[in-house]
């Protein structure tokens, strides 16, 4: 007979307290990343309660979150009317789970958003995560093409997911070391990103045999964006050959580039268009295809085929609820237009840190409120770290930053292990021009503090054994 099973009740959930906490984390999730998120300074952080841009801390602190959960708190931590709309569901008692029969709510999001996209992208598809909707993308591409066509065209640099056929795509980082990937190597043609040119080649020598390109309009990774005209002559090129265009905007969609959707500043509709993350409002899993009514058509119309893209979870009540409502106050709170003026007033803030400390910071790039700090490697801040490879160093010399940000300055950035030399700034939409400019002068303030003394003490600090566990590959 099993032993009888003592589980922890919710209640008792919300007040482990952290150490205890960290101990189940750390022995039945992973505990390696336990160790890196200690050494970022989030490990032990004790956070109680989050509302817009602030964490608050059980010492009864403030942090200000500028990471966006890496993109789905666009609303920022518990927006009011996405929470409003969820006690709305739950008073109503909403039917949540219907999969024998239409949704109400469901036809309204897809409503809403083909309200958004126009036209050419007035047909969604339900998903829940990012990987999910652009192996959907690809999918509907593959279908609508046939069998003749069985090539996708990637971007290096690209990020698309962490699941078996999206890492297939994503060309940036070693997500896929030891993993087969969902696609065979010589079904996907990578070019680099921005390069009309190199793409046009790669087109004209398989342009029969290319289902779609699949492409960030700015990539999420490193933050890149590309030179203007190049979304629109990639769509050109596509349509001429016949390949379908997928934008994947899982990162950057929905208002943060200050568009509604990033791919406006430079292109018409493409044939597929993917977001998720924030659709959200930072309360629910929820992802999508939109696309044209045609293709969708060409692909899932029939008797036979009108089944075949759908998933349990895809569009369930309550995640339609709050992309409802996210999508509503983007549009009443031109969150759009907010993004393009508070992005602005970013970007020319961390301008000037850029021209203060040319030796450290390479190039500020990025868009409306989705910005990157591109630190420059310096031979005195290396020498700090000892003995390490360049991506180590990079690695730990974006830790020290980050470290020392949230230590001294109570603010929480982030990296990316595939790009570690970009700082990441990626603030609510609702974030106040206060709490930008408490960001920016915090950000000056740590240049000023010196990259090469924040990263000795940070070297000091770890010491040998976790130096040498930011180098390990294994
Ligand atoms: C551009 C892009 N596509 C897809 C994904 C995958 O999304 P998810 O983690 O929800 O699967 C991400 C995640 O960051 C992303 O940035």
């Amino acid at each position: 007979m099993s032993p009888p099973q003592r589980l922890i009740s919710l209640q008792q959930a919300f007040e482990i307290p952290l150490g205890k906490a960290n101990q189940y984390y750390s022995r039945h999730v992973n505990d390696k990343l336990l160790s890196l998120y200690s050494i970022l300074g989030t490990g032990n952080l004790e956070y109680t309660s989050a509302r817009g841009t602030e964490l608050k801390l059980a010492d009864g602190t403030t942090v200000l979150d500028f990471t966006s959960a890496l993109g789905s708190l666009s609303l920022g931590h518990n927006h009011p009317r996405i929470a409003a709309a969820e006690r709305a569901c739950h008073d109503r008692e909403l039917v949540d789970m219907m999969k024998v029969g239409p949704s109400r709510i469901q036809g309204v999001l897809a409503y809403n958003i083909a309200q958004l996209l126009g036209p050419e992208l007035d047909t969604t598809i339900f998903c829940v995560t990012g990987a999910e909707a652009v192996e959907a993308a690809m999918k509907l591409c593959e279908i609508v093409q046939g069998p003749k066509r069985r090539k996708f065209l990637v971007a290096t640099g690209s990020f698309h997911g962490k699941s078996h056929t999206t890492l297939s795509i994503t060309k940036s980082g070693d997500y896929a070391r030891g993993v087969l990937c969902g696609l065979p190597p010589e079904s996907v043609l990578e070019v680099p990103f921005g390069d009309a040119d190199a793409a046009r080649e790669a087109i004209s020598a398989h342009s029969d045999s290319i289902v779609a390109a699949i492409l960030e309009p700015i990539q999420g990774q490193a933050v890149v964006v590309p030179p203007a005209g190049y979304l629109n002559e990639m769509r050109n090129l596509c349509k001429d050959a016949g390949i379908l265009l997928v934008f994947d905007e899982t990162k950057i969609g929905l208002c943060r580039t200050g568009r509604m959707f990033a791919y406006e500043w430079d292109a018409a509709a493409p044939d597929a268009l993917v977001f998720g993350k924030a659709l959200g409002g930072g309360k629910r899993a929820i992802s999508v295809v939109a696309t044209s009514r045609e293709l969708f058509r060409k692909a899932y119309g029939k008797r036979q085929s009108c089944a075949l893209q759908t998933t349990t979870f895809g569009g369930i009540g309550e995640s339609c609820a709050a992309a409802i409502e996210t999508l509503n106050v983007m549009v009443d709170q031109e969150l759009a237009v907010q993004a393009e003026s508070k992005g602005a007033h970013l970007y020319a803030g961390l301008q000037r840190i850029q021209e203060r400390f040319p030796a450290f910071v390479r190039e500020i790039r990025g868009r409306g409120m989705f910005q990157g700090i591109h630190l420059r490697l310096q031979p005195r801040v290396t020498a700090a770290f000892g003995a390490l490879d360049t991506k180590t160093v990079k690695s730990a010399t974006a830790a020290a930053f980050i470290n020392y940000m949230l230590r001294k300055h109570r603010i929480l950035l982030h990296f990316l292990d595939s790009d570690p030399d970009v700082i990441h700034i990626m603030p609510p939409l609702t974030a106040s021009t206060e709490e930008l400019d408490r960001l920016l002068y915090a950000l000056e303030a740590t240049f000023e503090a010196g990259l090469v003394r924040i990263a000795s003490n940070f070297a000091q600090h770890l010491g040998d054994q976790a130096l040498a566990f930011l180098k390990s590959r294994e």
